[in-house]
């Protein structure tokens, strides 16, 4: 979806459909002389949230998309709702463009925030994946929508951040979609090298025997099993200042977890195939940062492997150093993420960045405390904590915090190696964080895990693209970006 900015008297824009409450689409019919028209079109339209209805105008003027509620002052959440309802029905519609003017105020949100909101809800329903389908189902007609608004110029940023996220947010559902046979680790080293046709960005990878001289046993120990190589890639852009501190991100990219020798169960197994969505949301998000030209350094790291059972995979209790010097005792070969992330956390720390932030499909216990609606966050700095949870509340990509006490260490403790990869059943989404923290050491870094967030199971299974809105929306401020 491409998105741009107009402005001027809404009776004389010409264009397939204009988006607007009830009372402005009758100010607009009664302009242009059609004021009955509107008054048969609307009479038994329910004007309330979710409702929408297309009224048929003559003239360069052709339809109204009436929303219903758009007049009532709004919540961030019905102004959302309001937004996906419009969203959907426009997207039903056989027109290639529209204007969409919703004035509805909202609570302590101005109107950059309203189009970022518009924008999103717009690419999240227009996205479609039909790829691999020998009949792929028509997709929308609508390939450009134009945000009506009295002052321009405080709203281009806004769309310029709405097109950005637009193309992060596609790449990362596309990542996550791709089936487990076309998405392996090269692949990912592929997609991420096409970000580095971008001036400012250049992208480079650390292949399993450079990995194996500066130590990564962790990361190799889950890649050995399978016959497809794994990489440790990483992009850089250089959007800021020379020498500032970059901004690190780091994803788990497990483009299949079968469990490996602790072999997973095959009921939904194929749903392991969204287990490098992690990767696919940093990867997505330093695209977003790079179309919107942020004013930030960044250095994305991406650990691909593929977590398979083979006469040279990992065996539980097998012992492996990391690259940090620490012994591991893998007692479970399917807790793989923190393996191969663990590497991955110390590689970041060389670029000496001023934030560390991982996102992983970590663990299925993250799913049981907090369901599919809110990331868990967990950090090591109050600051960075909030930062993440305000970036997921403006985007509407929800997060919540968890704990990284002290407490729960100690479920790691082996009696063979500095530290066990699993924690016991109890509080199965916080010992793997911790796990995770003990290869961080002075730098301010967060973790989120997705595994509930990412992507959806059931008739709807797909990759959701998340948390790039949130991610994205933490970066624009980092660099200043309204956003
Ligand atoms: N990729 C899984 C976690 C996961 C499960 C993500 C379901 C999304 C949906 C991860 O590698 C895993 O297998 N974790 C184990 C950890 C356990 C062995 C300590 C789990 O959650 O069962
Ligand atoms: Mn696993
Ligand atoms: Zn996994």
């Amino acid at each position: 979806m491409k998105y741009s900015l107009t402005d001027g008297a809404l009776p004389s824009l010409r264009t397939p459909c204009l988006v607007v409450s009830r009372k402005t689409g009758e100010r607009v019919a009664r302009a242009l002389g059609q004021r009955d028209i509107f008054s048969r079109a609307t009479q038994d339209f329910k004007d309330k949230a979710e409702e929408t209805l297309c009224v048929h105008l003559s003239g360069a003027l052709a339809r109204l998309l009436i929303v219903g509620g758009a007049d009532e002052r709004k919540n961030a959440d019905e102004f959302r709702k309001m937004a996906a309802a419009a969203a959907q029905a426009l997207l039903k519609l056989p027109i290639k463009a529209a204007v969409v003017a919703l004035e509805t105020r909202v609570n302590g949100k101005r109107t950059d925030w309203k189009l970022r909101t518009i924008m999103h809800a717009l690419s999240q329903h227009a996205y479609r994946y039909e790829r691999h389908k020998s009949k792929p189902a028509a997709p929308p007609s609508l390939a450009g929508v134009r945000l009506h608004v009295d002052e321009r110029k405080a709203a281009s940023t806004a769309v310029k951040l709405g097109n950005a996220l637009d193309a992060g947010l596609a790449l990362t559902r596309d990542l996550g979609n791709e089936p487990p046979n076309v998405c392996n680790p090269g692949y990912l080293l592929r997609e991420a090298r096409k970000l580095g046709r971008h001036p400012k960005v250049s992208v480079s990878q650390l292949d399993e025997k450079k990995m194996r001289e500066l130590g990564m046993g962790a990361f190799l120990a889950v890649s050995q099993g399978s016959d497809t190589p794994g990489h440790m890639i990483i992009v850089r852009y250089n959007g800021g200042k020379r020498g500032e501190a970059p901004v690190a991100l780091v994803g788990k990219g497990i483009t299949f977890d079968t469990g490996g020798i602790s072999l997973k169960p095959p009921a939904a197994m194929d749903e392991m195939k969204f287990d490098m969505c992690g990767a696919a949301a940093v990867l997505g998000a330093t695209k977003a940062a790079i179309e919107a030209g942020l004013a930030l350094n960044m250095v994305t790291i991406v650990a691909a492997a593929e977590n398979m059972p083979s006469g040279d995979a990992t065996r539980p209790g097998d012992i492996v150093t990391s690259s940090s010097g620490k012994t591991i005792e893998i007692l479970n070969t399917d807790a793989e993420g923190r393996l191969v992330l663990c590497d991955a956390l110390t590689h970041a720390q060389t670029f000496k960045p001023r934030t560390i932030i991982d996102v992983a499909t970590l663990t299925g216990a993250c799913i049981v405390a907090l369901g599919s609606h809110a990331s868990a966050v967990y950090a090591n700095d109050d600051g960075l904590a909030d930062a993440l949870l305000r970036a997921g509340d403006d985007s509407g990509d929800k997060a919540w915090r968890m704990p990284l006490w002290d407490e729960y260490q100690s479920q790691l403790r082996s009696n063979f190696a500095d530290v066990a990869n699993i924690g016991g059943r109890d509080a199965g989404s916080v010992t793997a964080a911790c796990f995770l923290s003990r290869f961080v050491e002075g730098t301010d870094w967060a973790h989120m895990d997705v595994a509930g967030s990412a992507f959806q199971g059931g008739p709807r299974k797909g990759a959701t693209g998340r948390p790039v809105p949130l991610l994205f929306s933490y970066l624009c401020r980092e660099s200043g970006s309204a956003g």
